[in-house]
């Protein structure tokens, strides 16, 4: 099944253009996914293509007028939904967002500029409210490519081993262990010796340790949300002590 993604944005350009690279292009190409932008310019009715005005009760900044959204809904009865909103006074989206939005059969993602848009479009519209994290962007479109390309690479198929997005950082909770390639020297650092030792339980254990160790230090949050440390955690932190040499660990 292919996941429908639509955007409405004012700039379609920048939005298409980093959907198409990489792991977005490519799992497009395979109808993992696909992408409808909508200008919503497109749908002014007045000569200036005003987007824009001033705020009722005055104040700084620009908001988005409502009848162009509206406008672009009611001449594309296609777009998918729900209609999700990105704006920083949204939900927090998290990898547990991405998984839910990864099992619809698609969503529309709602880009506002200047100080946002006219909150009847809110009322009338739309579904939900997200906000990828406490700073505020000049606009909604690089959200929205965080939460495509979050949503989209959880999806059978959209990369190329289907294993490689399951064990990896925040799909347990934890942040991920430190990875090496070759050449086993690098600027006269080594790999650690477990690595090259062929012991796939102790690695498996070396880097579980790894994991909790980073999260212990630079997310002790995340350790609080799975109702801290385990026995099982404590005696393979203890078993495998923090890796040295990575040192804005703290
Ligand atoms: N638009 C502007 N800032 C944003 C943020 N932090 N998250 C989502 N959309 C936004």
């Amino acid at each position: 099944m292919t996941l429908r993604v639509d955007v409405l944005t004012l700039f379609p350009d920048a939005v298409t253009q980093y959907a198409t690279t990489s792991v977005l292009g490519r799992a497009m190409e395979r109808q993992v996914w696909e992408l409808h932008v909508h200008d919503f310019r497109d749908a002014t009715s007045d000569v200036h293509r005003t987007v824009d005005d001033t705020p009722f009760g005055g104040g700084a900044g620009m908001v988005l007028r409502a009848e162009p959204i509206l406008q672009t809904l009611d001449d594309h009865p296609e777009i998918a939904r729900p209609l999700i909103a990105l704006t920083p006074s949204g939900r927090r989206f998290t990898h547990a967002v991405a998984k839910e939005l990864s099992a619809l059969n698609g969503f529309a993602l709602l880009c506002g500029r200047y100080e946002g848009f006219d909150e009847r479009v809110v009322d009338l519209v739309v579904d939900d409210e997200i906000s990828i994290g406490d700073y505020v962007l000049a606009g909604g479109e690089l959200a929205a490519l965080c939460v495509i390309e979050s949503v989209v690479r959880l999806l059978p198929g959209a990369l190329g081993n289907d294993e490689s997005s399951v064990d990896e950082t925040f799909s347990e909770g934890l942040l991920e262990y430190p990875h090496y390639t070759k050449p086993a020297e690098v600027r006269g650092l080594g790999v650690p010796e477990i690595l090259r030792s062929g012991d796939h339980a102790r690695i498996e254990r070396w880097r579980r340790a790894q994991a909790l160790h980073r999260t212990v230090a630079r997310r002790a949050d995340l350790i609080e949300q799975r109702g801290g440390l385990s026995d099982i955690d404590i005696a393979v932190m203890a078993e495998f002590p923090l890796l040295e040499g990575n040192g804005h660990t703290g």
